[in-house]
């Protein structure tokens, strides 16, 4: 007997999406791609896989996503390879391959796909999601920050989530900067080991900052007395973000000085923001970014700065109040019977089509009363009524579907009346 299972499930950590859910989501989905598309965002797309190299490098070793969560394989070549757990540092691979940094610069590119991060599922967190996401690259001014931070906070309104914009500056590796503050913060974490949870204890020698993102309820109540970066800033990186701060002012954007945030990635310098939304649980980010000013370098590319964002979309639709569309927006039921039956209703139902008007018909061989049930399911504004009477005189019966009320028109100018 075989031991192969008869039936399967969605890998753990994943999920199907199906309608009406599939259709919100994508609407979700193309409004992101509008509203980037507005701000001069184009749009890209990278493998799904990447050489395991663009992570650790462009990501760092010592990230919880490199350290511990990535989905890595050697391919049949002996290569190693990894499904890409974010898209900031494929993108990056991506403009310095194709040498598009040398073009206008900045470059402005938009995305939406699947991301892979092997953690422990639960509510909004999966193995497989997926992230829409934003980058500017080529660009130092703090403009290009706050235009960034301005388009995901106008996309998650667009969505009717509440979320909150918490802002920092982490500033630059320097010494004069974020390497001072990461030896005062080491040295803190020292003194204060025995009162740190296990876990954290190395975190001084390793990457002191991460200690702020512990969940680990003994080093959660340290760090409360930890210092943080915000005195440590140079000048430069410290007007950097007054000036960022300031745009966001002028803009109306509202936001919240977290000195503590330190995001999960290593990439990051100066900027760095993350938004939270309430009744998420845990799992509470539902989207983040920052400035990433040296990782074209550590990609093997010139110094090239960049800032971007990614939003998580389970947790958005998870938190999303706006009315987004759950049917695939058809606008006419075509309800063919007798001499109006098959060929008669097809025709009729692909002139729709063709002339830019959703258009359905009947595929299952009901009769008059079952398409038209059918047609109130399809969500359909119109059907249109195609049988003896109809052919026979050369027009077609249209029936508004909210309101029950219906005229005949001439066959041929269905289309006109339905434009
Ligand atoms: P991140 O903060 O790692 O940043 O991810 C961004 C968002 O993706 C998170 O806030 C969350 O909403 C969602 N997300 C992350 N992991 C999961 C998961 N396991 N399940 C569900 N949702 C998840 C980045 O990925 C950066 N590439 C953002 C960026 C772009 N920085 C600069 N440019």
């Amino acid at each position: 007997m075989s031991s192969e299972p008869t039936s399967f499930s969605a890998p753990k950590g994943t999920y199907d999406l199906l309608p009406p859910d599939s259709v919100r989501w994508q609407g979700a989905v193309r409004l992101a791609m509008d509203l980037f598309a507005a701000a001069g965002y184009a749009p890209v797309d990278t493998p799904i896989f990447e050489s395991t190299g663009v992570f650790e490098r462009g990501v760092g070793e010592t990230s919880e996503v490199v350290g511990k969560q990535m989905y890595t394989f050697t391919d049949q070549g002996g290569r190693s390879m990894t499904l890409r757990p974010e898209g900031t540092a494929p993108v990056m691979r991506a403009v310095l391959e194709h040498n598009v940094h040398r073009g206008p610069l900045p470059v402005k590119l938009g995305y939406a796909g699947p991301m892979f991060r092997q953690e422990r599922p639960q509510k909004g967190r999966y193995r497989q999601f997926f992230q829409v996401g934003a980058e500017v690259i080529g660009a130092a001014a703090p403009v290009a920050d706050a235009e960034i931070i301005e388009l995901a906070v106008r996309y998650i309104a667009a969505l009717g989530v509440e979320a909150s914009l918490l802002l920092n500056s982490i500033g630059h590796p320097g010494g004069n900067c974020r390497g001072a503050y990461q030896e005062g913060l080491a040295t803190f974490l020292r003194d204060n080991a025995d009162r740190l949870a296990p876990a954290d204890r190395g975190r001084a020698d390793t990457n002191p900052m991460r200690a702020f993102d512990s969940k680990e309820d003994a080093t959660v109540l340290v760090m409360k007395e930890a210092p943080t970066i915000d005195a440590w800033l140079c000048a430069e990186c410290a007007a950097h973000f007054a000036e960022v701060r300031a745009l966001l002012d002028a803009a109306g954007v509202a936001y919240e000085i977290e000195p503590r945030l330190v995001r999960g990635l290593d990439y990051y310098t100066r900027t760095a923001f993350e938004f939270v939304a309430g009744g998420l649980g845990s799992q509470n980010a539902v989207g983040g970014g920052g400035r990433y000013d040296g990782l074209a370098e550590s990609l093997g590319g010139p110094s090239l700065p960049g800032i971007g964002f990614a939003l998580g979309m389970e947790r958005l639709m998870l938190a999303a109040s706006a009315g987004l569309p759950a049917s695939v927006g058809i606008d006419a039921y075509v309800v063919g019977v007798g001499a109006g039956s098959g060929a008669g209703a097809f025709a009729l139902t692909l002139r729709l089509r063709r002339a830019g008007i959703g258009a359905e018909l009947d595929l299952a061989g009901r009769g008059i009363k079952g398409q038209m049930k059918d047609a109130s399911r399809s969500g359909a504004r119109w059907a249109i009524i195609l049988g003896d009477e109809e052919v026979h005189g050369g027009y077609v019966t249209l029936k508004d579907l909210a309101s029950g009320t219906q005229e005949r028109v001439p066959a041929d100018e269905i289309e006109r009346r339905l434009a």
